[in-house]
């Protein structure tokens, strides 16, 4: 297990890019498999979930040519049963969208991921495929991977999931791309859009109404696809050049798009100073002093892996945060509401639970032992959080990092030496 050290200080000063958006990686990586001919990709993530996801792609007969720069080429359409498990390593979201696509392949798969993969649940995609036919099972008669996956002769269903998930709405629309008839989502709240926009901008046939998407079987065509910066890498920026006095840092390029940006609006609630361009999609943050908000239950399927990370900006405000309707966190790489609870109480700042609402107080941060219990996103919370602290911070298990974001700590070295 690796450790990363980190000092307190700053100013962070200077521009970065974060990796290609990760929702918008795997999906795009699927859409290539299935299209008959040459997709271009530019910008993918270079974390290892999505390079899971691109090597399944090839396990199943996706051609692929990786030019210098980055570019990559995929010839899709000639699929076929893998030879071996499927690894998604760490990836919800691999497993839950390539199950939805496999239970459409005439073929046998096996989709198998790390121990937080196995404990995570998939009743939530097993229900509704099981319901459009597809033979879907988890590891011995329970609903958790490893889920074996005998596909084809599916059909259309109307399904209304019990949680708001981009992850099972997407896992459904794939499905439904090789069902018998049209396949109709509706959700209990508004997840991000991915799927059927990328659906829709690859020519598969979509009608999406506030709440409510349905697709009718086909096929995409190839495309060429250029990946915006992640808007949750981007979170990570934002926090650490808002609380850390006199930065100023701009994270170019980053999604645009519909609801992944709820954490620009919290922040600048809070007092944060940032701007996020609309024509670039650079986002400019400034240091500044931030208050207490509350974040209602309906804005959290807009900012869910933001919450960490917006935690820490908590700790860092006057008063209290309380995050409404977080109950979802609890079923994330880790179970994020202890562990956010543990790193800022382990730093010395009081966060509790209070039924499904987090509740953090503001206060002064002290240099700690951190675990990020193999979650991404709790190792970089706590390496923000550390850049304010009144001593060294030590994070376990840092390795987990390269899951979303490979080049995290690189990026903490070169804002604080002011470079770009
Ligand atoms: C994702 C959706 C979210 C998010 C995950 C990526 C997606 O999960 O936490 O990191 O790409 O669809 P849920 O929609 O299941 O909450």
């Amino acid at each position: 297990m690796s450790v990363l050290v980190v000092e307190p200080g700053g100013p962070l000063r200077g521009s970065v890019y974060v990796p290609g958006d990760k929702s918008i990686s795997h999906r795009v990586l699927m859409l290539a498999a299935l299209a008959d001919g040459t997709s271009v990709i530019r910008g993918l993530s270079d974390g290892r979930d999505v390079r899971c996801t691109l090597s399944i792609i090839g396990q199943i007969g996706a051609e692929m040519d990786e030019g210098a720069d980055g570019t990559l080429r995929i010839r899709g359409g000639r699929l076929h049963e893998p030879g071996a498990v499927l690894d998604v390593g760490n990836s919800g979201t691999g497993i839950r969208l390539l199950a939805g696509m496999l239970a459409g392949m005439p073929f046998r798969s096996v989709l198998d991921g790390d121990a937080s993969i196995r404990r995570r649940p998939m009743d939530r995609v097993l229900v509704p495929l099981a319901q459009m036919g597809a033979r879907v099972s988890g590891f011995d008669g329970s609903m958790s991977a490893p889920l074996t996956i005998e596909g084809g002769g599916l059909s259309g269903i109307d399904y209304e999931p019990p949680v708001a998930s981009a992850q099972v709405k997407g896992c459904v629309l794939f499905a439904g791309l090789s069902a018998d008839g049209p396949t109709t989502v509706v959700e209990p709240a508004p997840t991000r859009a991915h799927t059927e926009e990328l659906f829709v901008a690859t020519g598969v046939e979509v009608v999406a109404e506030p709440g409510r998407v349905s697709v009718a079987p086909g096929r995409p065509r190839p495309f060429e696809h250029d990946v915006e910066g992640d808007p949750s890498q981007a979170a990570f920026w934002a926090v650490a050049a808002s609380i850390v006095p006199d930065s100023e840092v701009v994270v170019q390029n980053v999604y645009r798009g519909q609801g992944r940006n709820g954490f620009v609006d919290v922040l600048q609630r809070m007092g944060a100073d940032l701007h996020h361009d609309p024509a670039t999609g650079d986002l400019t943050v400034r240091a500044a002093t931030l208050d207490g908000t509350v974040v209602g239950a309906d804005e959290v399927p807009g900012l869910v892996d933001e919450i960490p990370v917006l935690a820490v900006a908590a700790a860092c405000a006057g008063g209290e945060t309380r995050f409404e309707g977080v109950a979802e966190l609890r079923v994330k790489e880790s179970d994020r509401l202890a562990t956010v609870e543990e790193f800022l109480g382990a730093m010395g700042i009081p966060a509790r639970t209070e039924g499904d609402v987090l509740v953090v107080e503001g206060g002064r941060l002290h240099g700690a032992s951190v675990d990020s219990h193999h979650d991404h996103r709790i190792a970089m919370a706590a390496a923000v959080a550390a850049l304010v602290a009144d001593g060294p911070t030590t994070i376990d298990g840092w390795e987990s990092v390269a899951t979303s974001y490979p080049g995290f700590a690189d990026d903490l070295l070169g804002l604080r030496s002011g470079g770009d």
